[in-house]
């Protein structure tokens, strides 16, 4: 049988960001397939960069209670917590020791890292893309659902699968990336992507709808009209969020009135908001439910992280075995 793993930092509550380009993901792929499905909350990786250890437990709560409101089924998908499935590190070791430190420093995401915190610069931080690594391949797992900014971890997962294959005869695949619609979200200012460290970049998934309609009314547009539909910036942000709460078709509309008479942007963000809530209302009930059940999300983290060892600890058999590390 084949599997699916993917997973989120934790950072608090979910955004629409990591709704529509990881969650959704997960759900198609849960619903959809017929692989088995880890989804985890990856809480090692939440401290390689400065954190609040006293927040980062109800962060990881957070997200598994996101995970099973958005509609991800225990089920169905096994959902844990990263470190309470201790063969991820286990194998990130060896995996490390067949990666150079000069490549890990080559990688975008880790040099942006660095620009970020520069005082910060961690053993963790470089072996980021490593552990993350192991946390797909210790399920050998060959789709991940993630978004597009990703895509060089999944370049060194695979690159590190094809080392240990070659030098010790190990059977891992090569993961792929599993793109969803959504799998880049702008920012609603119109500059980069919906990120939880920029202030009016995003909507929660716990918003209301007067707060949507809040954050909507603050995203910069235009005069309505021109000869060409921007690609970029407020106008192309909000146009995005149409397509993907609205449909193709409505965003289609819009692009023939920006080219001709003009958009009205009040009453597309009027619109647009009201579509945002109606997907998101839903959630937010559910989410409700599970808050006044905390003995469930107890059970649901304890049986995914039995399911989860189990099936990692049969990979660090192999994979010790295979590097001359058994003993008995
Ligand atoms: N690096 C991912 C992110 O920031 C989170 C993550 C950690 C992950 N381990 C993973 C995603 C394994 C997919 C698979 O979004």
């Amino acid at each position: 049988m084949k599997r699916v793993l993917s997973g989120i930092r934790a950072t608090g509550r979910l955004h629409l960001g990591n709704y529509l380009g990881a969650v959704k993901g997960f759900l198609e792929l849960a619903k959809n397939s017929e692989d088995e499905t880890f989804y985890m909350v990856a809480d090692l990786h939440s401290i390689t960069t400065p954190y609040d250890k006293d927040l980062l437990k109800q962060s990881v709560r957070d997200v598994i209670m996101d995970y099973l409101a958005c509609g991800l089924d225990p089920k169905k998908s096994t959902l844990f917590i990263q470190s309470q499935v201790p063969e991820h590190v286990e194998l990130a070791y060896f995996f490390s020791s067949v990666m150079t430190v000069a490549r890990m420093q080559d990688l975008p995401t880790f040099k942006e890292k660095v620009r970020q915190h520069p005082e910060n610069v961690t053993m963790a931080l470089l072996n980021y893309p490593v552990l993350m690594a192991a946390d797909i391949l210790v399920y050998k797992a060959h789709l991940v659902p993630v978004g597009i900014d990703q895509e060089p971890h999944l370049e060194v997962a695979r690159v590190i699968a094809r080392k240990m294959n070659d030098g010790y005869g190990l059977d891992f695949p090569e993961p792929k990336r599993f793109a969803t619609e959504g799998e880049y979200i702008p920012s609603l200012t119109g500059e980069g992507k919906m990120s939880k460290s920029v202030e009016g970049s995003y909507i929660n998934l716990t918003d209301d709808l007067d707060t949507i309609k809040s954050k909507l009314a603050k995203a910069p547009t235009d005069s309505g009209k021109g000869d060409e539909v921007p690609t970029q910036g407020g106008v192309a942000a909000i146009l995005k969020f149409v397509e993907l709460f609205q449909g193709k078709e409505k965003r289609a509309e819009y692009e023939k009135n920006y080219v001709g008479d003009g958009i009205r942007y009040g009453e597309l963000k009027e619109q647009l908001a009201q579509a945002i809530f109606d997907e998101l209302k839903p959630i937010q009930e559910k989410r409700k439910e599970l808050e006044a059940n905390p003995e469930y999300i107890d059970q649901v983290i304890k049986e995914g992280a039995e399911k989860a060892r189990k099936a990692a600890s049969e990979t660090l058999n192999e994979v010790k075995k295979a590097m001359g590390l058994q003993y008995d």
